[in-house]
């Protein structure tokens, strides 16, 4: 399972990446109005750090299939041939996905709150689906299984096309999505983080250190001690 960082904050971008193994970044409107920055110029930052091999996902604002495709083309041009466009699935999206795609540009189709919205945007060529799991959950619906049945669809119906789920806000929502063989996700720092804490971790962490410096000295590692 792919998995990326849902912001455009080059601090907690840098500092991620150096802890833990990422695929990428994707960002939205909202995510590039809170880095206060011109966001093509923070873009451009972040993609200049990201290593070869991972991708960066930027949403277009247009909202005419015409303009959707002509922003999509600026971005690629500035950002290179690498990006993943995020177009939202409305009726002028799905009509801006179909074109992109024929050209060869990738294509996350985004704001997805059904799984018929996702299976449309996918046979319109879309190499990624995000449902915003979070907000669904927060419609009353259930956010991990549109996802699971976005992903099961995708592979009953052989379309050449993976979920990127995205909108979390707890580590179960994610760990369900991986248990089922979701393709990819996308979650905010915080979330991120939260998947790997455990209290029990640091208890054991803390009680073997205790341990070697009662027997071999305080603050001894491995580096100061040698066979004698
Ligand atoms: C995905 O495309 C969006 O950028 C994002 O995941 C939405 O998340 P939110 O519901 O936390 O705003």
């Amino acid at each position: 399972m792919l998995i990326l960082l849902d912001t455009a904050n080059f601090e907690a971008i840098t500092r991620m990446y150096d802890l833990f193994p990422y695929d990428g970044v994707t960002t939205n409107p909202t995510i590039l109005k809170n880095e206060k920055n011109d966001p093509m110029k923070q873009l451009l930052r972040i993609w200049e750090f990201l290593p070869a091999g991972s991708a960066l996902h930027a949403q277009v604002i247009s909202v005419t299939a015409e303009e959707m495709v002509e922003e999509a083309h600026y971005m690629v041009k500035r950002l290179g041939e690498g990006l993943y466009v995020k177009v939202p699935v409305s009726a002028q999206g799905l009509k801006a996905i179909s074109i992109l795609s024929k050209e060869g540009i990738h294509v996350t189709a985004t704001a997805i709150y059904t799984p018929m919205q996702a299976f449309m945007a996918a046979k319109a060529g879309a190499k990624f689906t995000a449902p915003y799991v979070n907000r669904i959950d927060n419609m009353g619906a259930d956010g991990v299984k549109a996802a699971m049945d976005i992903h099961d669809m995708l592979r009953m119906h052989k379309l050449d096309s993976d979920v990127l789920a995205a909108s979390f806000k707890n580590s179960q929502q994610i760990l369900e999505l991986c248990r089922h063989g979701i393709g990819s996700v996308t979650a905010a720092p915080d979330v991120l983080e939260a998947l790997i804490r455990h209290p029990a971790t640091d208890h054991a962490i803390t009680a073997f250190n205790n341990d070697f410096a009662e027997a071999f000295g305080k603050n001894k590692t491995m580096l100061e001690l040698y066979e004698i």
